[in-house]
């Protein structure tokens, strides 16, 4: 599996799984059957992998939200992509994907920030409105197409605050979405919004079922790292060598160093399972320069195949 050949979540979400799944991949049992995600984020690991069916599960509300909505068009792209250039039109945003561009003028005055300045008070106008009535969801989903790095980020009043992005509706949001459509009409897929534990704890396992986990990385800085510690980097490591007792399959991903840090907790436990290395070139989000420093893995409980 090359790069070309992977199906990119049209979440673009931060700490994404698209570059490593053709290494992943590889990695992973032969037959699946139910493909099991506690930590799904925007799903580009579950795209790219074969099960007989999925289970997924996330703890943000608004992921899940707006993967159960996007779902709900899984045999009408057609109706959905409309609806969006609707709202783009309404708002009066650029959609290069169908050449409705900033203006000329704009892009040599502004010659690397000119999406997000051209889009800033449409999509100030967007979010007041969401914010407003949070009923229409897609609304969130162009927040978050057309918002500062692809994030979604709620104030403590419940508010969508995140600043617009330097990015618009492109090809690639197009392409993105036309697969992830595809993948939801050919698979039967559901989603949890829960704590991973319980969400665990409530699947019966059958033979032949594997669980993919890719949690918050305890040494690298995210959004969604501030739901994570060390507390529970211990207590996921326990609760993996009970599923590996149950002999669940399990492979799950970690950084071990990273800018002068070490994850010692995941890295000794790790030993007593298959660690294999992973080419990530890990990208920090904040500086975008690469940290030969760092060692990302994959672990498993079972023998490569
Ligand atoms: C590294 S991201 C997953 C990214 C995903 N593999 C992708 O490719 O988009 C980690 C995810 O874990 C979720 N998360 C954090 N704490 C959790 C918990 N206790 N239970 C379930 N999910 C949790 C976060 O909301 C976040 O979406």
């Amino acid at each position: 599996m090359d790069r070309k050949d992977i199906i990119r979540s049209p979440f673009f979400y931060v700490g994404d799984k698209y570059k490593l799944m053709p290494q992943l991949k590889k990695l992973f049992p032969k037959d699946i059957n139910n493909y099991i995600e506690p930590f799904v984020g925007g799903g580009s690991s579950f795209l790219n992998s074969v099960g007989k069916k999925y289970v997924l599960n996330d703890i943000d509300y608004n992921i899940i939200l707006l993967h159960k909505e996007l779902g709900k068009y899984a045999d009408k792209p057609k109706e959905l992509i409309e609806k969006l250039y609707n709202i783009i039109d309404f708002y009066g945003l650029s959609c290069s994907y169908r050449g409705i561009n900033v203006p000329e003028e704009i892009k040599k005055k502004y010659v690397k920030t000119y999406y997000s300045k051209y889009n800033k008070n449409a999509y100030l106008k967007m979010k007041q409105d969401y914010n407003n009535d949070k009923n229409n969801v897609l609304l969130l989903y162009l927040l978050l197409i057309y918002g500062f790095n692809h994030m979604i980020r709620f104030n403590s009043r419940g508010e969508f605050n995140l600043p617009v992005g330097n990015v618009d509706f492109n090809k690639n949001v197009y392409t993105a979405l036309i697969n992830y459509l595809d993948f939801r009409k050919n698979n039967e897929i559901t989603f949890e919004n829960t704590d991973y534990k319980e969400f665990l704890n409530n699947i019966q396992f059958e033979e032949g079922d594997y669980i993919f986990l890719d949690p918050p990385y305890l040494i690298s800085m995210s959004e969604y790292n501030k739901l994570w510690n060390d507390k529970k980097e211990i207590e996921l490591c326990q609760f993996l060598d009970e599923l590996d007792v149950k002999g669940v399959k399990f492979g799950i991903t970690n950084l071990i160093y990273h800018k002068g840090k070490e994850n010692e907790t995941f890295s000794d436990w790790s030993k007593k399972y298959n660690v294999y290395n992973v080419n990530s070139n890990y990208i920090s989000f904040n500086d975008n320069t690469v940290k030969s420093s760092s060692r990302e893995v994959f672990v498993t409980n079972y023998k490569k195949q």
